[in-house]
């Protein structure tokens, strides 16, 4: 049932009690682990931890969905042919849960949004918010890839640093497999690159 909008601080509790009715098994405990994840980052770099868990709990929240069930609701909300055709399937979910977090749960917060849209490609204008979930979403503790525990325990000394070390294992991985690799996954990873370098100058 749609809701009105919501004061932020109401947010947490509306995204926990969503995450906690639709997902089960795996996918919950992954939530969960990304939530504390995010919680902790968000407060080690001073950044709003009950907006960090709203985005957590939100982000995988239409991911059990079939492709055909997250196209369909897609266009249902009102997402265009030709951006839909701009999302790779494997990632579109993160679309399509800021879609519903926004129009079914009243969450209109812009930067809880993009965190949950942006949380497996990153994106171009990535706010620090959106990279703890980002980094999260990839290293919390259900992660069991090859060298996760070894992403996990490193001391990242900025977030933008933590998301480069994380994006370039994902780019490497798919570039392996000689994967089509989204848009916005190389417009983050640009933009992040050529501002490490600028600092370096
Ligand atoms: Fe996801
Ligand atoms: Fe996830």
């Amino acid at each position: 049932m749609r809701q009105k909008a919501l004061a932020s601080q109401e947010y947490l509790e509306v995204a926990r009690r969503c995450a906690e009715e639709h997902l089960k098994g795996r996918l919950l405990e992954h939530t969960r682990g990304c939530v504390e994840m995010a919680q902790k980052l968000a407060r080690r770099f001073g950044l709003d931890a009950d907006k960090a868990a709203t985005a957590a709990y939100l982000h995988d929240i239409t991911k059990a969905f079939s492709l055909e069930q997250q196209t369909a609701l897609l266009q249902k909300l009102g997402m265009s042919p030709a951006e839909l055709a701009s999302h790779l399937p494997a990632v579109v979910h993160g679309w399509l849960s800021a879609l519903i977090a926004k129009r079914e749960l009243g969450i209109d917060d812009p930067e809880v949004l993009q965190a949950i849209e942006a949380h497996s490609t990153g994106c171009a204008g990535m706010s620090d918010l959106s990279k703890v979930v980002f980094i999260s979403d990839f290293i919390e503790h259900t992660r069991r890839f090859p060298k996760a525990a070894e992403l996990r325990g490193r001391e990242y000394p900025t977030l933008d640093e933590a998301v480069i070390t994380i994006l370039r294992r994902k780019l490497e991985y798919l570039l392996e497999g000689r994967a089509i690799v989204d848009r916005r996954a190389i417009e983050c990873w640009n933009e992040l690159v050529e501002r490490a370098r600028q600092k370096e100058t």
